[in-house]
């Protein structure tokens, strides 16, 4: 399949961009530094904090840590949640919406059943959602050029 080229020069911290890779769109999130230390703090909450599960389909070696990434500012992922294939929406904001808890730290909501991911695309716990989001095959050419495929 082919591989899509993007240029992320002008994503600015807590922005994300969509682009379509083999007709799924990947999401492509530039996390502030409050967002990336929130990280840790939330593998308790989360189903699968490491990413062990089915770690071959669903992330690459070069993504198996804390951020899920290859540049820890910089998160790649599939944005069809791991439940029945809807796209989550992005609710970076603390407070965000009622439905969500109130220490909500940021990540994605799933509007179809209610799965909650952080900002690493972590499936948080007890939600219909089995898996984390899927971290698809990327590589950077230079600092702010990325190759998905
Ligand atoms: Fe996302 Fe069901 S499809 S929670």
């Amino acid at each position: 399949g082919a591989a899509v080229e993007v240029d992320i020069s002008a994503l600015k911290p807590g922005e994300k961009i969509t682009v379509e890779w083999r007709g799924k769109p990947v999401w492509i999130v530039k996390r502030t530094p409050e967002q990336l230390a929130e990280l840790p703090k939330l593998d308790s909450q989360l189903a699968d904090p490491k990413s062990e599960r089915k770690p071959s389909e669903l992330t690459p070696e070069y993504a198996r840590n804390e951020a899920r990434s290859i540049k820890p500012e910089i998160l790649v992922a599939v944005g069809i949640c791991s439940h029945l294939g809807c796209s989550p929406s992005e609710k970076f904001q603390p407070g965000a919406q009622p439905s969500l808890p109130d220490d909500w730290k940021g990540g994605f909501l799933c509007p179809c059943h209610g799965s909650t991911f952080d900002m690493a695309g972590r499936v948080f716990k007890n939600k219909p959602a089995p898996d984390n989001l899927e971290v698809p095959p990327h590589m950077y050419l230079s600092d702010t050029r990325l190759v998905i495929g």
